[in-house]
């Protein structure tokens, strides 16, 4: 059986440098903004995988819908014997693509969520005793160091969370994952779709509430490590989709004027009642988008899968 692994990149503490400067940089702009990273420790871990069993969650269901269809196309175009999975959170879906890809060797799932990586690393350790996993906490949106293990290799970037970056984020990241890529190498991209409003809004703003437990999450994230005083029950989750820029943002609206202190920074943030924090983005995608993307990231879109209903697109593209 070959050993488990697991790495840490980030520091131990979150209350480093990172989670600091955004807080810093988040509470003290014009709309107020936190990045979404910040949602997922253990709690927001595990919010995040009864979100993905939500009716209004279709996301996950129509991913998976295509990975089970598809896995063995992706094995038979890939030939992957490395597997790197950013964002991997419990691993759930990929266990679809790790039936399929028969010539794996390596598994390298990354997630800033220590709790959920570590758990799905010895889960998997144990259901593939031949398959050797590497689980690395880091962050994806800084330069990674993958550990040394054969090629081919595919990069699966899955649950739309490409969505969750803006822009210019996206196509740093883009830029950063074929960096990682040799020429022939692969990346598995899930992007969410453009659709209906009211599907999307449903999606992010869920009749028993765990999305917004979800959102706020990041509140008690900030209470915790830096000293906060946020009082959860003192905001209003909301889910708003942009028609223009196309994409939901999740925001905690203040219910009254309030101040909230911030220990660790020695800061006081005011709230003026009605104020909105954006707390997330989850841009939706269409096909020509992903693929002129990957293009300026010189990845060539070679296959693109959708579910039954169009609502959430699988795509492969290779390094050129
Ligand atoms: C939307 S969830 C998707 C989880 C899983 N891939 C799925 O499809 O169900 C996003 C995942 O990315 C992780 N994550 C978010 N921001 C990250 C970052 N900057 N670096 C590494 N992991 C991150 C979260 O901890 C979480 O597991």
């Amino acid at each position: 059986m070959s050993p488990y692994r697991l790495t840490r990149t980030l520091p131990e503490d979150t209350t480093g440098a990172a989670l600091r400067a955004d807080v810093l940089a988040g509470l003290t702009s014009t709309p107020k903004w936190l990045p979404p990273k910040w949602f997922y420790d253990a709690r927001g871990s595990e919010l995040f995988e009864e979100i993905t069993a939500l009716p209004e969650y279709y996301p996950t269901r129509a991913e998976r819908e295509i990975l089970i269809e598809r896995a063995g196309e992706i094995a038979a175009a890939t030939g992957a014997r490395t597997l790197v999975e950013l964002g991997s959170g419990s691993s759930e879906k990929t266990r679809h693509l790790l039936d399929a890809l028969t010539a794996l060797e390596a598994y390298v799932p990354v997630d800033v969520s220590g709790s959920a990586l570590d758990q799905a690393g010895r889960a998997i350790t144990a259901e593939r005793p031949e398959l050797e996993v590497h689980a690395l906490i880091a962050d994806f949106t800084a330069r990674m160091a993958l550990p040394e293990t054969p090629g081919p290799r595919l990069v699966a970037f899955l649950g739309g969370t490409l969505g969750n970056l803006l822009p210019a984020e996206r196509a740093a990241f883009l830029s950063s994952v074929r960096a990682l890529l040799s020429p022939g190498d692969g990346l598995l991209l899930g992007t969410d779709l453009v659709k209906d409003e009211g599907v999307l809004v449903r999606a992010y703003d869920d009749a028993a509430g765990v999305t917004a437990a979800f959102d706020k999450n990041v509140l008690a994230v900030v209470n915790r490590e830096l000293g906060a005083d946020f009082a959860l029950d003192a905001f209003d989750h909301l889910a708003v989709w942009d028609a223009e820029r196309e994409w939901i943002e999740m925001r905690l609206r203040s219910r009254t004027a309030q101040t909230v202190k911030i220990q660790a920074l020695d800061l006081a943030v005011d709230f003026a009642a009605g104020e909105e924090l954006r707390t997330e983005v989850s841009a939706k995608f269409r096909r020509e988008g992903v693929r002129d993307e990957l293009a300026a990231a010189e990845l060539e879109l070679t296959h693109w899968w959708t579910d039954a209903e169009d609502r959430f697109a699988l795509s492969l593209s290779k390094a050129r």
